[in-house]
């Protein structure tokens, strides 16, 4: 494949609510440093403003992000601040709260009344008065907890701190829930290649209702936080040698092709990663390819 030559509108546009987003974007999560938590070794910054100016050029309009992904010297939200900022138009920065994590890098779970907090944490640090779309990140499997923190959410909707909503890590009985208290517009949960029946699930319930289904780990897989580089099945490398593509791109198009509701936000700190993800929009598997990587 050219990489060069495609942009982030190969793959084709979704609507989050009211805000049109090409479904290739971008994660931010890899933009701090070698590990997406590790305090210890920041990226270099140069490097990772450029990486994120790169995408904008080259057509991504939907970049994910939190107050959370930082390492002991960069901020993702920091980072897009400075190299976007003032923003394009159509820029849409979804971000995501829940989860914490104090100076020192240890997690904390926001209770209800905290989520006011983490959200105007994301707006200076983004420099914005609303936050285009906000996922709540869920940690456990009960409905009941997540639905009062969603209500607290859905509050900070009405008082325009924030224009849409989304669900992260949720299952179909959380969904639910939480759109009986206000409108979902996205739901940001593992997915990719190797995806559980339940996995599975969700993502078909989101394409029936219109709701954009957002994997993360779709190339990482198993790698998880821990990110890309195990071993790689067979039948993913035949069909990238095939394509004359990577196992990455594979795994990309393979997500996309699941239905025209997925958006995909691979992460990377790496420009000629940004540049070959971008392009895994323009590759199309055939039926057969398909049914292979599915049986994975
Ligand atoms: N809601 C949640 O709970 C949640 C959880 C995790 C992530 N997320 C979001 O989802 C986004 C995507 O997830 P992710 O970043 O964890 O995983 P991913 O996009 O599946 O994969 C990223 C990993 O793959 C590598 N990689 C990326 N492009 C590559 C390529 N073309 N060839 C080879 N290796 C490549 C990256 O390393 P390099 O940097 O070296 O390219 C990194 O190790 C995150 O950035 C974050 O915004 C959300």
């Amino acid at each position: 494949m050219t990489p060069q030559t495609i942009t982030a509108s190969s793959a084709g546009t979704w609507q989050l609510g009211d805000l049109t987003v090409n479904r290739l974007g971008f994660g931010a999560m890899r933009l701090t440093g070698s590990g997406p938590f590790d305090l210890g070794t920041p990226s270099e910054r140069e490097r990772a403003l450029g990486v994120l100016r790169r995408a904008v050029e080259l057509g991504v309009n939907h970049i994910d992000t939190a107050a959370f992904y930082f390492s002991s010297l960069r901020s993702a939200n920091e980072l897009i601040n400075t190299a976007l900022a003032p923003y394009p138009e159509d820029l849409v920065i979804t971000t995501k709260v829940g989860p914490g994590r104090d100076s020192g890098g240890e997690w904390w779970w926001a209770e209800p009344a905290q989520l006011r907090g983490q959200v105007e944490e994301n707006l200076r640090q983004l420099g914005r008065d609303h936050l285009d779309v906000v996922n709540l990140r869920n940690n456990r499997p009960a409905v009941e907890p997540f639905v009062e923190r969603f209500g607290a959410l859905a509050e900070l909707r009405e008082a325009g701190l924030i224009r849409h909503l989304g669900v992260s890590n949720a299952s179909a009985e959380q969904l639910a829930a939480a759109q009986a208290v206000a409108p979902v517009v996205c739901v940001q949960n593992r997915f990719g290649i190797g995806a559980t029946a339940e996995q599975r699930e969700v993502l078909r319930i989101c394409g029936e209702q219109g709701v954009a289904f957002v994997p993360f780990f779709a190339i990482a897989g198993e790698g998880r936080e821990g990110g890309a580089g195990g071993a790689e099945d067979q039948a993913v490398l035949d069909i990238a040698a095939a394509h004359g593509a990577s196992a990455a791109q594979v795994r990309l198009a393979w997500t996309l092709q699941q239905g025209p509701h997925v958006l995909a936000i691979p992460g990377t700190g790496n420009p000629d990663h940004l540049v070959e993800n971008l392009a895994a929009g323009a590759l199309r598997l055939t039926g057969e390819e398909l049914a292979r990587l599915d049986a994975i």
